[in-house]
């Protein structure tokens, strides 16, 4: 289960605090009742019979495929890719290609490169099915498959997950006879890596998604009643908003988390940002960037405050070996573990960025597994909701993503978007 505290400067309101989480227990219900609300009970209710079809679909691509190429874009990209990667990568045969989130040439060829002449397989991920990042990467990528396999075979190498009854992808998927996987109506894409969404690729990764979710359910079980320590993370952050600090900067230790910070950033910039209101979402990966962001976490505008995702458990393996000099001055750390010195790093950080003037949170998970990175996406998912409930915006909408869209169809001429 995810653990919650925080240390915070003396302009903390603490009446304002107490009267935010009274405030935000009283919301889990308003997000379970919500029409976004599905992801609210999903790891207690996912649909059984798609969950044993996505395993399958798993056995079969590392069965058949080097790679799975995954196109989806925010959403449909960003959380499997964020569990993926913070599990250390794929463990099976099958390597993961991500296209289709960006409309980069260079970004295209690079991945068209990767594959090579393998054999391989595709995801295509689109709420919508109609979303021109992914649509343009997933004809490029169907031409090679259809060039390599012939139609017939390439139909069988498509998995599509995408809206039950409707949308351009669907309707393919149905003329062609793909695989097809769904997107409940009632999950907004950044809520929807429990789905699957995130399932197909992480298990196609080789990664435990029974784990996964049991995490998820056994921290819905914690937060369900009256939002527990999530009703604590959103009551803190909106007080330190309404005391002027606009920026919240998520802070890990571990390289491996970049786009684990990605996810929560998209969860909270799109769920928050809208009406003029929000907290800015900013992130680190450290001890990396204290030698880029340091010094503006230290001494900078005082705009910000922290939040440190802690690991309980300690990773051993890796010592500083011993030397019968001491021309490097590091005789003081000889046979200590690296997961040590980085542990205490971050003590040292959030230490010196406290007595700096910036408030702290802490939220700390058990270890870097299946189970304890369900758990951690839930409480995220469970304390955006009522942070954004308590903020007074809908978190579950993103009225403010269509309009680069509808400017972009212009300039590029789709057909009904003339000026
Ligand atoms: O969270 C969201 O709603 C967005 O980030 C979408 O996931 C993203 O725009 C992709 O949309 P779609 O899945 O329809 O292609």
């Amino acid at each position: 289960m995810i653990d919650f505290k925080f240390d915070l400067t003396d302009d903390i309101d603490g009446e304002s605090y107490a009267g935010l989480v009274a405030q935000a227990k009283t919301l889990v219900a308003r997000a379970e009742e919500d029409e976004f609300g599905g992801w609210v009970n999903l790891p207690k209710d996912f649909d059984r019979d798609e969950f044993v079809r996505i395993q399958k679909a798993a056995e079969k691509i590392n069965s058949d495929s080097d790679y799975l190429v995954c196109i989806g874009i925010g959403g449909s990209y960003l959380g499997h890719r964020a569990v993926i990667e913070a599990l250390g990568g794929e463990r099976g045969r099958t390597k993961i290609i991500y296209a289709g989130n960006c409309l980069s040439s260079y970004a295209l060829k690079k991945a068209l490169a990767e594959l090579g002449d393998a054999d391989f397989s595709i995801n295509v991920i689109s709420k919508s099915g109609t979303t021109t990042e992914p649509a343009v990467a997933f004809r490029v990528f169907k031409q090679k498959l259809i060039e390599k396999y012939g139609a017939e075979e390439a139909a069988k190498r498509i998995y599509a997950t995408t809206d039950a009854k409707k949308g351009a992808l669907h309707d393919e998927a149905v003329a062609n006879g793909y695989e097809s996987f769904v997107v409940p109506d009632n999950i907004g894409g950044r809520y929807s890596v429990l789905t699957a969404v995130g399932l197909l690729p992480i298990a196609a990764a080789g990664i435990n998604i029974t784990s996964l979710m049991d995490g998820a359910a056994e921290e819905r079980a914690a937060l369900i009643s009256d939002g527990g320590v999530a009703a604590e993370y959103a009551a803190v952050r909106n007080t330190l908003l309404s005391q002027g600090r606009d920026i919240e900067v998520l802070a890990n230790f571990e390289p491996s988390f970049s786009y684990f910070n990605e996810w929560w950033k998209q969860l909270f910039g799109e769920s928050e940002g809208k009406e003029g209101k929000g907290i800015f979402p900013a992130s680190v990966i450290d001890s990396t960037d204290l030698h880029s962001m340091g010094q503006y976490l230290q001494e900078g505008r005082r705009a910000l405050f922290e939040t440190f995702v802690e690991i309980a458990a300690s990773d051993d393996g890796v010592t500083v070996p011993e030397f019968g000099e001491n021309l490097d001055g590091l005789a003081y750390l000889e046979g200590k573990e690296l997961d040590w010195i980085n542990k205490t790093a971050m003590e040292a950080t959030r230490d010196a960025h406290l007595a700096g003037g910036l408030p702290i949170l802490r939220v700390t998970m058990p270890a870097i597994d299946e189970r304890s990175l369900g758990a951690l996406i839930y409480f995220f998912e469970m304390s955006c909701a009522l942070s954004g409930f308590l903020l007074g915006v809908n978190p579950f909408n993103q009225p403010g993503v269509e309009a680069y869209k509808n400017r972009m169809f212009e300039l590029l001429g789709k057909p009904g978007y003339e000026k």
